[in-house]
């Protein structure tokens, strides 16, 4: 007996504009098997259920890295991929950590391209704020129980539509700082691993419990500094008008970050800077948000720490400075305004 997955509403039935991030079974995925030394038996598949054997180091281990990234809808009805080689990258660091297979970048765009075509008429249209999200993912599979790198290895990437995945969109919500640690100092924080999001589903809902959007991880061997949130990274606009972003070994490299921190410095003229963000100088600072693929940009409104809250700009209204950053990044991502070199690419 297989767990059975409802399948996708059809494309005329569903309400573009009210997405939400859920998952949907969608008519295709792409699989890769690792066995004896290579990739074999690429493609896709219409079965969303995936088969492996008990003794698979990803179930008992925790050997399994993921990704995510969007594919576009632009105005002229092409489709845009944000970055992938960036993803394909990122992957390949964190299969080196968990002793996995790397999956080269070039057999990683086409297998989003493969995956983006199969399920075209799932991509939510232009103007509608939705995007069709994808999710490779790598997994250690095989009769195993020693603590040990598997053998063989299953790659995939399935997609569904999304829109907002922090309920407010661009109106800011409130996040609550962690008493937990996702990762630590010298762990796979700056991984894309499973087991990170794990230890992070436990105070996360305590952070939903509690009203609040999610939580921020503070530095893991003090717990003075701001880390990330549970699903995006956190930068800050400082009152004289400075990009600032953490920097950790625990945090995850976000390709949202890096992209912001270009387009402040190259298309605003910003200073930024990665660096620590103590929680006791929170007043340095005019806005704050949470960034990822997910996220996009959400603003942080308010942030509890301890018997604090500290609001940045508004618990109602975005900043200009992350309104001029998130307008320049989804221009890009949907192919409205000018992408530096590289960043874009055709599904
Ligand atoms: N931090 C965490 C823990 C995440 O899960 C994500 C999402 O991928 C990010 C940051 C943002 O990374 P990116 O911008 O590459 O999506
Ligand atoms: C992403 O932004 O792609 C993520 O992986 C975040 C998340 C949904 C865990």
């Amino acid at each position: 007996m297989t767990m059975s997955e409802p399948k996708a509403p059809q494309p005329k039935e569903i309400d573009w504009n009210n997405l939400g991030f859920n998952y949907m079974n969608l008519p295709y995925r792409y699989r890769a098997y690792w066995r004896d030394g290579e990739w074999q038996d690429t493609g896709l598949t219409e079965d969303a259920n995936v088969t492996i054997s008990e003794g698979s180091t990803c179930l008992h281990y925790g050997q399994e890295v993921f990704e995510g990234l969007k594919a576009y809808r632009c105005k002229d009805g092409s489709v845009n991929l944000f970055r992938p080689d960036q993803n394909a990258k990122r992957m390949q660091k964190s299969c080196e950590r968990l002793m996995m297979p790397k999956v080269p970048t070039d057999m990683f765009i086409a297998a989003l391209k493969e995956v983006v075509r199969a399920n075209e008429a799932y991509i939510p249209p232009y103007g509608s704020g939705g995007t069709l999200y994808l999710r490779p993912y790598l997994i250690g599979v095989g009769g195993n129980i020693g603590v040990h790198p598997a053998q063989e290895y299953i790659f995939s990437i399935f997609a569904m539509p999304v829109g907002n995945y922090f309920k407010g969109g661009l109106t800011p919500t409130n996040f609550v700082a962690s008493e937990y640690d996702r990762a630590a100092h010298k762990g796979t924080g700056a991984s894309k691993v499973g087991g990170n999001y794990a230890a992070s589903l436990f105070p996360g809902q305590i952070a939903h419990d509690d009203g609040f959007s999610d939580c921020i991880y503070l530095d893991p061997i003090e717990h003075k500094k701001i880390e990330e949130v549970g699903s995006a990274n956190f930068f800050g606009i400082t009152k004289d008008g400075k990009f600032v972003t953490p920097k950790s070994p625990s945090i995850l490299p976000s390709v949202t970050k890096y992209s912001l921190l270009y387009l402040a410095e190259h298309r605003f003229g910003m200073k930024t800077e990665q660096g620590d963000i103590y929680i006791d100088q929170l007043d340095h600072f005019a806005e704050a948000g949470a960034c990822g693929t997910a996220a996009v940009i959400s603003p942080i409104g308010g942030f509890k720490y301890g018997d604090n809250f500290h609001v940045f700009y508004s618990e109602t209204e975005v900043g200009p400075v992350t309104r001029k950053l998130y307008d320049e990044l989804t221009g890009i991502q949907f192919g409205d305004v000018e992408a530096p070199e590289g960043w874009v690419e055709k599904a």
